[in-house]
């Protein structure tokens, strides 16, 4: 995911696209995810689900079809479920350490290994929005206040539920977080929104701001 004002220049640099059959998936912590597999057409009758991360391997389930034994270790008891019907494996209540590779294996067969990257991440914190000066004729700063900054990976700024962009009026700061508007006019009021978001969450603030205009006759 991009910055919707970087859109355009994403267009330009095509970025290169995942491939292979390892796949990627984001999970909220707390969040259920269910864990599933593709591209397996042989006759299961052996089925193991492991975690890797660096050195560390570990089994989650082993799954015998013939007398429909299920195997469930140590660390993963209470936590998982899986589904004998298409060999899915469910894993509840993530946390972030249970991000990694999880590996599952048909039939012990080297070829028959699939591979998902799990990255579980806190969901974002309610952002707050505050403004330093209501004052015509002066800059207006409008901050986006978030509690737990590193899970946030995007900021999109709105007035009156239009995207703003930087130019010479708006100018942002690097992680978009603060809005300055360089010369606050009336034409500035309005309704302006923060929305803060990321892989697996997103939440707003808004503010309705209003110059005061004094200096102004009209
Ligand atoms: C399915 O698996 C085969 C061999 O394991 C591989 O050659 C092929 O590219 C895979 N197809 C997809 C869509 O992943
Ligand atoms: C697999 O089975 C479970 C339980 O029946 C189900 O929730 C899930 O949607 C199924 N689909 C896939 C793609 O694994
Ligand atoms: C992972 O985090 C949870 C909750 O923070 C904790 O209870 C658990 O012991 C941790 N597990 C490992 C293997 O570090
Ligand atoms: C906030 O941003 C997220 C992520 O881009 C988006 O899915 C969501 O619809 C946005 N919310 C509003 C109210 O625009």
């Amino acid at each position: 995911m991009q910055h919707p004002c970087l859109m355009l220049l994403l267009i330009l640099q095509q970025a290169p696209k995942v491939t292979g059959s390892s796949k990627q998936l984001f999970a909220a912590t707390g969040s259920s995810v269910l864990l599933t597999f593709k591209n397996v057409t042989e006759i299961i009758w052996f089925m193991q689900w492991e975690y890797k991360k660096g050195p560390t391997q570990k089994g989650i389930v082993d799954y015998f079809k013939s007398d429909s034994k299920i195997v469930i270790y140590d660390h993963y008891e209470g936590r998982v479920q899986f589904h004998t019907s298409n060999g899915s494996l469910e894993l509840r209540n993530a946390q972030v350490n249970d991000s990694g590779t999880y590996m599952v294996t048909v039939n012990l067969k080297k070829t028959l290994v699939r591979e998902i990257l799990l990255l579980v991440i806190d969901p974002v914190s309610k952002p707050g929005l505050q403004t330093d000066s209501k004052l015509a004729d002066t800059p207006i700063q409008l901050s986006c206040a978030v509690e737990h900054l590193a899970a946030v990976k995007d900021v999109v700024w709105k007035k009156n539920g239009q995207l703003l962009c930087p130019d010479g009026h708006y100018v942002f700061s690097e992680d978009f977080r603060v809005l300055q508007i360089q010369n606050g006019q009336k034409s500035d009021c309005g309704s302006y929104s923060c929305n803060v978001s990321n892989e697996v969450s997103w939440d707003e603030a808004s503010l309705d701001l209003i110059i005061d205009g004094k200096g102004y006759a009209a």
